[in-house]
């Protein structure tokens, strides 16, 4: 089979465009809406999914020149006492990352750069 040459089409430029990729500094996944929910009730992950949703938009995090990139998980694996965030490029692990614990995640980790010792329960970075 030959590789696909083809020039990326508009729509995709325009999607890497629109959500920042290049300028990413920080990627936040979460568990949340899950096919078996283990770590925590799915109703109790979506409102933390929400909750992370409106508040990196409304703190301009998803625009600017420092983008923070998310992504809602089905599962990270570890489905006890969640939900479960994980945070790159650092591979910080946080556990009980509901609305309170996700404001603090973005003040002190995703804007500030310090992991909030408190809930972290594994760091991993994928560089050494
Ligand atoms: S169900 Fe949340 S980590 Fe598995």
């Amino acid at each position: 089979m030959m590789p696909d040459e083809r020039a990326p089409d508009d729509e995709l430029l325009q999607n890497v465009a629109a959500y920042g990729v290049g300028r990413i500094q920080r990627h936040i996944f979460l568990c949340a809406d899950q096919t078996e929910p283990k770590c925590a009730p799915r109703e109790r992950t979506l409102r933390a999914w929400e909750y992370l949703k409106r508040r990196l938009g409304e703190l301009g995090l998803t625009t600017g020149v420092h983008v923070v990139y998310r992504t809602k998980a089905n599962c990270l694996r570890i489905c006890v006492d969640g939900p479960i965030a994980l945070v790159y490029p650092e591979g910080t692990w946080y556990r009980s990352a509901d609305p309170d614990v996700l404001e603090r995640i973005i003040q002190e980790h995703l804007i500030g750069g310090v992991p909030v010792a408190e809930y972290r329960f594994a760091e991993n970075p994928l560089v050494p």
